[in-house]
């Protein structure tokens, strides 16, 4: 891939081709798939991650789908429970649903099987589409936000990866971070590793390294010295699901984040789509969060990390109340304090 063209997957009409996230930076491997199953399989697996992105190969995987039930008598019935069966490959990230709610309502307007596939595919190339545009407008409000209140070049500190691997374009958090680079506005990106995928250390890196930003890798027990030192001027993450109330769902580990940015008076920003907007879950505590199995923690390929019968709390995501967050950007504009719900988020969706 060239410097511009990080993307998670790419779309041939008759196959969806998957970088397989997993075996980065050491290794850039493509999977092809032809199926819906193998898309299943990519964002289960996590071959393929990041809650819009997963929401945009969903929608490929029911083009797939399509392709090999058009000429069934019951493809509208096995198209639907296709689009059921995509939507439990990972539970936490509102954004699979929305995409295949909207190939859903697409479907609902094919009336003849030879429009199926046409019609399927440009409902996915636009989702596709209005992420990588919702991702620029972001970039630009955020970048705006941040700059706003200050007179020079901003510190700020990320976790996991939110950048073009995440998304359909430049990304949603670290899309701000690219905006604030490219205006000259960014002293340094700090990088939580991202225990236990490590997505910080090697997707988010990769991503920075590439593009030359000043960017510097922290283990994730190192963001409180960072702010106690005046390294960090705001937190900005992505999201997997705001919930109607403002509260986050975001990767394991930016809830501790949100909790130390209070205590040291650092700003903290959720960056994520329209599309991650759950207006029908009032609250956090409502949210299912995707727990993975103890072997992510109790080792590491053939290296074993802890006693391989212990037991093992892996939830990979978890929950910031609104009230620790001090702006939510979406594409469509700013919620400030959304806890205070100042700004109604149902004006952002
Ligand atoms: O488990 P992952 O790697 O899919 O988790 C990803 C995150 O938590 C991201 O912060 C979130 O999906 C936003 S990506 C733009």
């Amino acid at each position: 891939m060239t410097q511009d063209q990080v993307t998670p997957f790419r779309w041939h009409g008759e196959v969806l081709e998957v970088l397989d996230q997993r075996l980065l930076p050491a290794e850039e491997v493509w999977q092809a798939y032809s199926d819906a199953e193998g898309v299943y399989r990519a964002i289960h697996e996590m071959q393929v991650r990041g809650a819009p992105a997963i929401g945009i190969a969903a929608a490929y995987g029911v083009v797939l789908a399509a392709r090999s039930c058009a000429e069934a008598p019951d493809w509208y019935s096995r198209l639907g429970a296709t689009m059921d069966w995509l939507a439990q490959a990972r539970p936490t990230a509102v954004n699979l649903v929305w995409a295949l709610e909207r190939m859903r309502a697409c479907l609902a307007q094919v009336a003849d099987s030879a429009d199926l596939i046409t019609m399927l595919e440009a409902e996915a190339l636009a989702i596709h589409r209005e992420d990588a545009e919702a991702n620029r407008a972001m970039g630009v409000l955020g970048a705006d936000r941040i700059l706003a209140e200050r007179e020079g070049p901003a510190q700020v500190l990320t976790h996991c990866n939110t950048g073009a691997l995440a998304t359909g374009g430049q990304g949603t958090a670290l899309g701000v971070v690219r905006e604030l680079f490219q205006r000259g506005a960014l002293t340094c990106v700090h990088m939580d590793e991202t225990r236990p995928w490590l997505q910080g250390a090697r997707l988010t890196a990769w991503e920075c390294e590439r593009e030359g930003m000043p960017c510097s890798l922290n283990v994730d027990g190192a963001a409180a010295t960072l702010m106690a030192q005046g390294r960090v001027d705001w937190v900005v993450v992505g999201a997997d699901r705001i919930t109607a109330n403002g509260d986050v769902a975001n990767k394991i580990g930016t809830l501790p984040l949100a909790i130390l940015a209070r205590h040291y008076g650092v700003g903290v920003m959720v960056v994520a789509p329209s599309s991650t907007l759950d207006a029908e879950t009032p609250s956090g505590d409502r949210i299912e969060i995707e727990e993975r199995d103890g072997t992510e923690l109790r080792r590491s390929g053939r290296r074993w990390l802890a006693p391989n019968s212990v037991a093992v709390f892996n939830p990979v995501f978890d929950v910031t109340p609104a009230s620790l967050v001090d702006v939510i950007v979406t594409e469509k504009g700013i919620c400030e304090a959304p806890g205070d719900q100042v700004t109604p988020l149902d004006s952002l969706t």
